[in-house]
C-alpha cells in the first residue's frame, strides 16, 4: 500500500481559513501560520524562568490546568514568580483563542479550553520514559480528560528568542490505522464502556510508540519553526512528533463543532470503518466456510 504524506499547509493566520485549508486540516495537515504571534513574555520574566532548577520544577513539562485553574506540577505555584508567570500564560491563551477562532471560524461554544502547556526543556535531550517520549510518533490522547468524542486542537508557538523548533509529522491516524491495526486484538479491560473510543485511542498510542516497524520506516515530513511561528494541527489524527528546541508552547482544546466531530477523518469515524470492515470480512470467511 502507498500512502501519500500530506504537505504542511501554509497560511497567514488573518482570516478564516477556507474549505481547502480547512481539508487539509482535518486530513491530517498541520498548518504553519506564516504572521509571527507576538512574544508575550518579557525579558525579564524569561530570565527568571531560565534559572528555575531545570527550568520547571521536576520532570513533567509546567502546565496551566485551565478548568480547574491550577498551574501545575504544585511546586511551580508556590514559586515568587507564579503569578507573573500565569498572567504570561493567560495571555498567551487569550492570542491563540483569537487566532484559531479566526481560523476555523468557530464560535466560543465549541471550543474548551484544555491546557497551556510549556516546555522548556530541550526535547533532542531530555529523557523520558518510553511512553512519555515526544520524539516518537504519535497521537495526542489524555487519559486523565477523556475526549468523549470532541476532536483534540493544538496551537504550538515557538516561544525562544533564538532557536529553531524541529517538529515533524507523517501520514493521519485513518492511514495508520488501515496499514496497522486490521490484525490488532484491542484490550477490553476497562470497566467503563469505551463509547468514544478514548480507551482505544490511549492503547493505540502506547502501541504506536512501541511499533519499530511503524517508527523506523514510515515517511517522515521535517518542518523547522523559527522564533516567534506557530502551527496548529488536529493531534488526534496528525501524527507528530517533537525533535528539537526548547521553550516550546502549545495550547490544547477539545473541539465540539459538529463538522469535526462527525468528519471522515475524525478518529471514531476511523474506528467505526476498522470494525465494520472487519464483521464483513468474518461474515464473508463464515460464509466461504
Ligand atoms: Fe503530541
Amino acid at each position: 500500500m502507498v500512502i501519500r504524506v500530506p504537505k504542511v499547509f501554509q497560511f497567514d493566520g488573518t482570516t478564516a481559513l477556507g474549505q481547502e485549508g480547512i481539508s487539509a486540516l482535518e486530513a491530517g495537515y498541520p498548518v504553519r501560520i506564516a504572521q509571527k504571534l507576538p512574544c508575550l513574555l518579557s525579558e525579564s520574566l524569561r530570565n527568571r524562568v531560565s534559572t528555575w532548577p531545570s527550568k520547571g520544577f521536576g520532570t513533567k513539562n509546567p502546565s496551566w490546568v485551565i478548568q480547574e485553574n491550577q498551574l501545575k506540577p504544585a511546586r511551580l505555584a508556590q514559586t515568587s514568580d507564579a503569578e507573573e508567570f500565569l498572567a504570561f500564560l493567560r495571555q498567551f491563551l487569550k492570542v491563540a483563542s483569537s487566532t484559531v477562532g479566526t481560523i476555523l471560524g468557530l464560535d466560543g461554544h465549541h471550543l474548551c479550553s484544555d491546557r497551556v502547556t510549556w516546555r522548556p526543556y530541550e526535547l533532542a535531550t531530555t529523557s523520558r520514559r518510553w511512553n512519555a517520549r515526544d520524539d516518537l510518533f504519535h497521537l495526542d490522547s489524555f487519559p486523565s480528560r477523556p475526549a468523549e468524542g470532541r476532536r483534540i486542537l493544538r496551537l504550538f508557538y515557538n516561544a525562544s528568542s533564538s532557536d529553531s523548533v524541529v517538529w515533524s509529522h507523517t501520514f493521519n491516524l485513518d492511514n495508520y490505522v488501515v496499514k496497522y491495526l486490521s490484525d490488532w486484538c484491542f484490550s477490553t479491560s476497562s470497566k467503563r464502556p469505551d463509547t468514544f473510543g478514548d480507551n482505544l485511542m490511549a492503547q493505540i498510542h502506547d502501541q504506536m510508540k512501541r511499533h519499530e516497524d511503524f517508527q523506523e520506516t514510515v515517511p517522515r515530513v521535517l518542518h523547522t519553526f523559527a522564533p516567534g511561528e506557530a502551527w496548529v494541527a488536529l493531534t488526534d489524527t496528525c501524527l507528530h512528533s517533537y525533535l528539537r528546541g526548547e521553550w516550546l508552547m502549545d495550547v490544547s482544546w477539545f473541539v465540539s463543532a459538529p463538522w469535526l466531530t462527525q468528519s471522515y477523518w475524525a478518529p471514531k469515524a476511523s474506528f467505526d470503518r476498522l470494525v465494520n470492515g472487519k464483521s464483513q470480512a468474518e461474515s464473508g470467511l463464515k460464509q466461504a466456510a
